[in-house]
């Protein structure tokens, strides 16, 4: 049985466009980024052009394009737009000159944001593809970091799919299910990691509600969970981030649901701030907690949690948030973007292996490859 919104198009997130390898002669010169901008929405849907590589660090860094796949490859496709300076003069570069540039590039785009590890995975992933073919023409070599930066694209898209499949096995028809931020289709290339799950169990018929809480500050439950699941026809409540504890007492939760920003070798979890609340609140309430993340989510150089950095955001998404002033001036504000949610709090991790359950170093272990993963940042 599938249902009849399964053929709804996936967002195209981000998107690469101009000129292929194969049909200019100036290569991927003429090409740029161009991403759904996800400060507007819900009430308006616009991409924004990104031509230079400050504008992708800006995308990144004002959350137009956020979510830790979707921040991997933008990061990506914004090391080619940096490259592309290097080109324009007419004059190829030299060797070292181009290994220059790629590394100003890749350390400037790192700068961006400090906890989703996808960004730090994707310029590994860049830096190793420029390494491995050292000796090449300079515009040669460019063109590999933009396939690289595509396969990174496509095969986002393939693990969305992967963890949706393994995921929906674990929800019941008729299920209640709550989420936290934003783990859907605007935060990959494809629907989602959390959201993923939803997305496989609806299309193959089975009937969920989905409770998203608002996520404080920055509202991307709100603004943008409700949202994709409207489009796919899916029912959704919004309640405020505090509000999930009641709903998990008055028993209407059967399951959590939420994404993932970097997970360490014994499966501590950093994902958006609220998120560890609410696995205290499923614990408490015998609701299973999962997390829903692919491999280059894990950071199995660090062993636990302490380690994952914590991005502290501008005080003003709170004073301010979305309309006047609600903090008075004399009050300090504490904005930290993400939290850790410790192991033992997690039923399991639904990745595009299978699921991870129980969830500990030696479970992580068993299932991710530490080749599938960031080398350290
Ligand atoms: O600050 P954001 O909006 O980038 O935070 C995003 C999250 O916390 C998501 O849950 C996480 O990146 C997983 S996205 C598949």
């Amino acid at each position: 049985m599938t249902n009849s919104h399964s053929n709804t198009p996936a967002i195209e997130t981000l998107r690469w466009t101009g000129a292929n390898n194969a049909d200019s002669p100036a290569g991927f010169l003429d090409g740029t980024l161009r991403l759904i901008d996800q400060t507007l929405l819900p009430t308006r849907f616009e991409e924004r052009v990104c031509p230079r590589v400050e504008d992708v660090w800006e995308a990144i860094k004002t959350l137009r394009v956020r979510g830790a796949p979707a921040i991997g490859i933008s990061a990506a496709y914004g090391v080619c737009v940096g490259l592309q300076t290097l080109f324009r003069a007419g004059e190829a570069p030299s060797e070292p000159i181009f290994f220059a540039r790629l590394a100003e590039v890749t350390d400037y785009l790192a700068s961006s944001r400090p906890t989703a590890v996808n960004l730090f995975w994707a310029l590994d992933r860049m830096k190793a593809a420029a390494d491995r073919h050292r000796g090449e023409d300079p515009l040669a070599l460019a063109e590999r970091l933009l396939s690289e930066a595509r396969a990174i694209h496509e095969e986002d898209r393939l693990l969305c799919r992967a963890m949706g499949r393994f995921g929906a096995e674990l929800v019941a028809d008729g299920a209640s299910l709550l989420t936290h931020c934003n783990a859907g289709g605007l935060a990959t290339a494809d629907y989602g990691t959390a959201l993923a799950v939803f997305f496989a169990a609806h299309d193959s018929g089975k009937k969920i509600h989905v409770y998203a809480d608002e996520t404080r500050p920055l509202l991307q439950g709100a603004r943008l969970t409700a949202w994709e699941l409207s489009r796919r026809g899916i029912p959704v409540t919004v309640q405020c981030d505090s509000a999930a504890a009641m709903l998990m007492r008055q028993g209407k939760i059967d399951a959590v649901f939420v994404g993932a920003d970097r997970i360490a070798a014994n499966g501590d979890t950093a994902n958006k701030i609220g998120t560890y609340s609410a696995a205290v609140s499923a614990r408490y309430h015998r609701v299973p907690f999962y997390v829903v993340a692919p491999s280059s989510t894990f950071d199995l150089t660090l062993p636990t949690g302490e380690g994952i950095p914590i991005e502290q955001r501008d005080p003003d998404e709170i004073r301010r948030g979305f309309g006047p002033q609600t903090v008075p001036d004399g009050a300090a504000i504490y904005n930290p973007a993400f939290d850790v949610t410790p192991h033992e709090l997690i039923t399991g991790i639904v990745t595009e292996h299978g699921v991870i359950s129980p969830v500990d170093e030696e479970h992580v272990r068993r299932v991710i490859s530490p080749e599938r993963t960031c080398r350290g940042n």
